[in-house]
């Protein structure tokens, strides 16, 4: 935005995810040399504790996070961008004390990070808007969850819409700024050895596995509204499915990828109360032994009877003509037994086997968590002499990321960014092509709430599961019911 100055504007800035997350993201953008040398950023909360001390605690925050690989002058020269600001969004003078801090308005190119409660994305949009805050090129970052259905996501939607026109909304969901599952795009669309594989004649089935060791802790007031259905699956996994199975976009830009994705969920088959108690599984974590510890179970965290999944499995099937007839398994769950995010895709066994029972299906098995691999199944001639005929051996033709960027050439992994450094930047240079434009977020809510419905409608409870495992016995039913086929465990 040519001479205009840059500013962030960090709504929520002594907030958790701002400690966590956000404050180290930009610290190591600005230790890479991303951040313009006179970006300013204001942290703005309710809490009035001066820049001072504000400061001191995001220095804190930024080292607990990135440890050794921050340089000391980069920190110097980060605090220095740094001003806080003690507003209160229930105040009428919110915009104005804000305005007051920025000086020339027409000469600043502002980016406002919203990470607060949504319910307050509409009192601080219309404060925003009131003080004339709201014009081009200005624009606005908020993150989920954005509704808890359709109809809630639309009020919220609308109300940040008053204020930023959809080009200027940039909705985040964190695991399209991981490397890994942006490289699903390069793997698909920079290769041709996949495409002609990519559909339904060649493709049995694909899984999609997001595992956590972790329970609910600390967030239970939150999680006990949503449940994974909506915390997980209706963003993350839909995500990782649209980008799995979208058509090839005309180009690399932010609606040629957007119109493909959102076409994906749009093909989405509704899950109904004739098909939910096949399609889907539901489960809570009980009483068990997750990440080396020992677990009450979740209701038993709560204190009282709860409904809330904190496991979900569904078969998921899109109505087109590359996919009909592929079945897509997706499933995502707190306190399992391993942390890992991975893909299956599971190739259809020979047409005609020479090989009798021995030539086993090709398997494409993406890891993105915690490592980043990709391996491709392949059948080989089992070595060494036989008396009759030859045998047959599975082994795996593997890419190790980590060990192919060797960033250094240390011999050392290059350090893993963390999710929003890539996010952060593409906002402050105004690309929205990694955010989720709103057709995506109300299309993937159609699909969601009609599975919640179909659940309400059959009386579909939650299936225990002891902490350490790998969810309820119905998850396993889900996907060998038809076939043979077994979750990638
Ligand atoms: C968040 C969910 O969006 O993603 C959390 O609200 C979940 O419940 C987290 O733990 C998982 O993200 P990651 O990057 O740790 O896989």
């Amino acid at each position: 935005n040519g001479a205009r100055q840059p500013v962030f504007v960090l709504v929520g800035g002594t907030g958790d995810l701002a400690m966590r997350m956000l404050w180290p993201s930009l610290a190591m953008l600005d230790q890479d040399g991303f951040l313009s040398s006179d970006l300013r950023i204001i942290s703005v909360a309710r809490e009035d504790c001066g820049t001072d001390v504000c400061v001191d605690r995001i220095g804190e925050a930024v080292q607990k996070r990135v440890g050794e690989s921050l340089e000391a002058e980069t920190l110097s020269r980060f605090r220095k961008r740094i001003v806080h600001l003690a507003l209160d969004a229930a105040h009428d003078d919110w915009g104005d004390k804000l305005k007051a801090e920025l000086g020339d308005i027409d000469k600043l190119d502002i980016v406002f990070f919203l990470s607060v409660s949504p319910s307050l994305f509409k009192p601080i949009c219309e404060h925003i808007e009131r003080a004339g805050l709201s014009k081009a090129p200005n624009r606005v970052v908020i993150e989920k969850p954005i509704g808890r259905d359709l109809a809630t996501s639309k009020i919220i939607n609308d109300s940040v819409a008053h204020a930023f026109d959809e080009s200027r909304t940039f909705r985040i969901d964190h695991y399209l700024g991981k490397e890994t599952v942006q490289n699903l795009i390069a793997l698909r669309f920079g290769n041709i050895v996949f495409e002609p594989l990519w559909n339904a004649q060649s493709i049995d089935h694909i899984q999609i596995t997001i595992a956590e060791t972790v329970g609910v802790g600390e967030r239970l007031g939150y999680y006990d509204e949503y449940g994974a259905i909506r915390d997980m699956l209706q963003n993350h996994l839909l995500q990782l499915l649209c980008l799995l199975a979208m058509e090839p976009p005309s180009a690399i830009t932010s609606d040629a990828l957007r119109d493909e994705k959102v076409k994906v969920l749009r093909s989405l088959k509704p899950i109904t109360a004739e098909n939910v108690q096949t399609s889907t599984a539901r489960g809570q974590y009980g009483p068990g032994f997750a990440d080396g510890h020992p677990i009450a179970g979740y209701e038993a965290e709560k204190g009282s009877p709860s409904n809330t999944e904190t496991f979900v499995a569904i078969k998921a099937e899109i109505a087109n003509w590359r996919w009909a007839g592929t079945p897509i398994y997706m499933r995502t769950g707190k306190c399992l037994p391993s942390r890992s995010t991975e893909i299956v895709i599971q190739f259809k066994p020979l047409p005609h086997s020479i090989f009798g029972a021995e030539a086993h299906a090709n398997r494409l098995l993406i890891r993105l968590q915690p490592d980043e691999d990709i391996s491709l199944t392949l059948m080989n001639k089992a070595p060494g002499l036989t008396s009759e005929g030859m045998h047959l051996q599975a082994l795996d033709l593997s890419l190790s990321l980590i060990k192919a960027f060797d960033g250094n050439g240390d011999g050392k992994p290059p350090r893993r960014r963390i999710a929003y450094e890539r996010l952060i930047l593409d906002a402050l240079n105004g690309n929205n092509a990694q955010f989720v434009r709103r057709d995506e977020v109300e299309a993937a809510w159609t699909w969601v709430d009609g599975i919640v419905q179909a659940w309400t409608d059959t009386h579909m409870k939650p299936q225990m599961y002891p902490a350490g495992t790998f969810g309820p016995v119905s998850a396993f039913r889900l996907i060998e019911r038809e076939g043979g086929r077994t979750w990638n465990d």
